[in-house]
């Protein structure tokens, strides 16, 4: 068995993702144990942090016993030794350092959404391909245990035909004011803010892997909380939303919803969940679990009780689908795909053409808010799909 190096420049690594999700459940244990992989061969990542913090970028490299980090990141893409650049630092700067990365010819890995608009994503594609380097952007949500769970449901056809879904996402993130806000301020300001850059990228690849192809949104979105205070106390103005409502056409004809907010309380199964109701049968999955109800347990409802609470319970008529035979981070899950990608050349689902019909669901939920009208989610382009 050999053992061969592959370094990887992590960009972001201090910030909330980078240093969680990428660092400590994926990359690191990775390392741990010996390196991936790879038939007879196993494949090191050797890691070297890059950031804007010197002390924040030492104490996470302290933290995971890693002798390398910059904060010169033209340097780190001038050094050979690096083969892979990815990106997890905030969204507004995702552009600029894959272009830079791309011309010095790295792999391209990125958190989402690749870019704030899909023809941003579709010139870095290209000039991905031109300069013959591998891509790929992280779609997690959809290796988390519930989702795979409802996914093994709607492939096997166990449901049936499906006649809707509805998607619920989110919880209350404070102002500020009585409470630290729990994300970071750049999250509720343009060029790079907003519930829907931010979040509809997911539900476009959860939505299509699961239920089927988008063909027409009609969006609406809102500022729920107009004000906030940012990491150094100060107030500022909310400039981008941070609740959103959509409609959607899939192919074949069901209707679906998506409703995602930041100003919401939880009083549902988990802080996502995505119900699909088939001909055959309906199931809810949250994050970890999934329920199911056939067709022989649904109640025969006929009409409300006014006069009286009846106590019925909705909930207790469906069914827990059994636990996952194993399970792994869904982050690690990416990376250890990108990794199989770029060493031995297999097939990688969520690579920038991906990314940019994640991000062009986003756009076109934008452009049916700002033209208040559906509008028509085409499929991937010629040149994308190519
Ligand atoms: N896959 C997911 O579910 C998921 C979850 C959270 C975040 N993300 C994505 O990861 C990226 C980082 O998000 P995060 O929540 O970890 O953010 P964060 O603010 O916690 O971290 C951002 C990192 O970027 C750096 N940075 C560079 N320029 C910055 C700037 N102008 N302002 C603020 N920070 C800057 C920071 O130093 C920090 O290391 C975003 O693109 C976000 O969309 C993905």
């Amino acid at each position: 068995m050999a053992s061969h190096t592959i370094g990887i420049i992590v960009n972001g690594a201090t910030g909330r993702i980078g240093s969680t999700q990428h660092l400590a459940n994926a990359l690191i244990p990775i390392i741990d144990e010996g390196g991936l992989a790879l038939g007879d061969d196993r494949l090191v990542p050797r890691l070297l942090l890059a950031g804007r913090d010197a002390a924040r970028l030492a104490a996470v490299a302290r933290a995971h016993k890693l002798a390398d980090w910059t904060t010169d990141l033209d340097a780190a893409l001038a050094d050979p030794a690096y083969a892979i650049f990815f990106d997890a630092a905030a969204t507004q700067g995702r552009i600029g350092v894959l272009e830079k990365a791309i011309a010095a010819g790295k792999h391209v890995y990125c958190e989402k959404p690749l870019s704030p608009a899909a023809a941003q994503g579709l010139a870095l594609l290209r000039e991905a391909r031109r300069r013959g380097v591998k891509h790929g952007v992280v779609e997690d949500k959809i290796h988390l245990p519930g989702l795979q769970k409802l996914a093994a449901l709607t492939r096997g056809g166990e449901l049936g035909r499906v006649v809707g879904f509805k998607l619920e996402f989110g919880w209350w993130v404070f102002d500020g004011s009585e409470q630290p806000c729990q994300r970071p301020s750049w999250n509720y300001r343009a060029g790079g803010g907003g519930i829907i850059l931010d979040m509809y990228p997911h539900w476009r690849y959860v939505i299509e892997t699961i239920v089927g192809r988008i063909v027409r949104v009609a969006s609406s979105a809102w500022i729920a909380t107009p004000e906030r205070i940012d990491e150094r106390g100060e107030r500022y103005g909310v400039a981008v939303e941070d609740s959103a409502a959509t409609l959607l056409e899939l192919e074949g004809g069901a209707f679906g919803t998506i409703v995602s907010s930041w100003a919401t309380r939880v009083r549902r199964d988990d802080l996502l969940t995505l119900q699909v109701d088939g001909s055959k049968g309906s199931a809810v999955a949250g994050l970890h679990r999934c329920h199911v109800q056939s067709t022989a347990h649904t109640p025969a409802i006929a009409h409300f009780s006014v006069m009286r609470d009846i106590g019925a319970d909705y909930r207790s008529g469906w069914i827990e689908a059994p636990p996952l035979a194993t399970y792994c981070n869904p982050y690690r899950v990416g990376w250890e795909a990108f990794l199989r990608h770029v060493a031995a050349d297999a097939p990688l689902a969520c690579d920038f053409a991906a990314g940019i019909r994640d991000v062009a669901f986003a756009d076109a939920c934008h452009r049916s808010m700002r033209e208040r009208r559906w509008v028509v989610f085409p499929p991937l382009g010629e040149e994308q799909a190519r």
